[in-house]
């Protein structure tokens, strides 16, 4: 996957990273992940007894590794989105390059997303089906509310993240309109680790958890209370030029002089 940073000073900055590129790496994880919890059992059962037999919990424990991953690299791109409009990524490193960060690290944020939803297959105590997984809130063995907002704040996810590819064709009003849905997403999935994860009630998860909402809001402040500061002190614009039909008739001679 390759990042092509936009050029600095250019506002409509332009999707970052390959779709097809994308769509392949996200094959692949996906690919790998089937071949390890659905064919690796039947091929080599003792090689996949030792990961998920009656103790192991490789699986379960890749799981919560990767669903916090995911958490951190939507977290990560949600504040540099925010850095974006609150203008304080103009200080570093640039709006452009904040931008292109921000789009990859969300794209990358869903394919962990992903490993974290799929690898679950592979747990013997959750036991989900694949339709399971599909389909939110049918996990009935299993918090199937909490599960549910997880899967759709995944859904959510991955139609943000694609609507980059899209922007021309839905103008920019739409995108705008979608991109706020990334709020919600967010919240969904904070509830969703916090009332469905084992870790919610170890020490070190609550505070990440509280860091992690508690960052985002002193941004999302800092973003409302500079548009209000905009608003209210809108700044002084150079007044136009005004060329008049004498100034259109001066002409520059050979010797660098204007000349009426
Ligand atoms: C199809 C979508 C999803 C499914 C089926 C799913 C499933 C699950 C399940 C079953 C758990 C409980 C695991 C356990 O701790 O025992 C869990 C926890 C968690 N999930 Fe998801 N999830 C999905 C989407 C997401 C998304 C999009 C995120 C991130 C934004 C996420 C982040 C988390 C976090 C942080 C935990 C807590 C892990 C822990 O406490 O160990 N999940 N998820």
């Amino acid at each position: 996957m390759s990042i092509n940073t936009p050029p600095s000073g250019q506002n409509d900055f332009e999707s970052s990273v390959n779709l097809q590129s994308f769509l392949l790496f996200l094959l692949a994880v996906l690919v790998g992940l089937l071949v390890a919890v659905i064919v690796l059992p039947i091929w080599m059962p003792n090689m996949a007894f030792s990961l998920s037999g009656n103790a192991p919990k490789a699986y379960w424990y890749l799981s919560r590794a990767t669903a916090f991953a995911s958490l951190s690299l939507l977290w990560l791109s949600m504040a540099l989105g925010l850095g974006i409009t609150n203008k304080m990524a103009r200080l570093w490193p640039g709006a452009p390059a904040t931008f292109a960060i921000h789009e990859y690290v969300s794209l990358l944020g869903l394919a962990f997303a992903v490993f974290h939803a799929v690898v679950i297959l592979g747990d013997h105590y959750i036991k989900f089906t694949p339709l399971q997984l599909l389909m939110p809130f049918s996990t009935v063995d299993y918090r199937p509310l909490w599960v549910g907002i997880g899967q759709i704040g995944f859904y959510i996810w991955a139609i943000v993240a694609l609507s980059f590819y899209i922007r021309p064709a839905i103008g920019q009003k739409t995108w705008r309109f979608l991109h706020y849905a990334s709020f919600i997403m967010y919240l969904m999935g904070i509830f969703h680790g916090l009332f469905s994860g084992t870790d919610s009630g170890a020490n070190w998860a609550q505070k990440y958890y509280w860091f992690s909402a508690g960052s985002l809001i002193f941004l999302l402040v800092v973003r409302i209370v500079g548009a209000v500061i905009d608003k209210l002190f809108p700044a002084r614009k150079p007044a136009p030029v005004q060329r008049t039909i004498q100034d259109e008739k001066k002409v520059i001679n050979n010797k660098g002089q204007v000349t009426p």
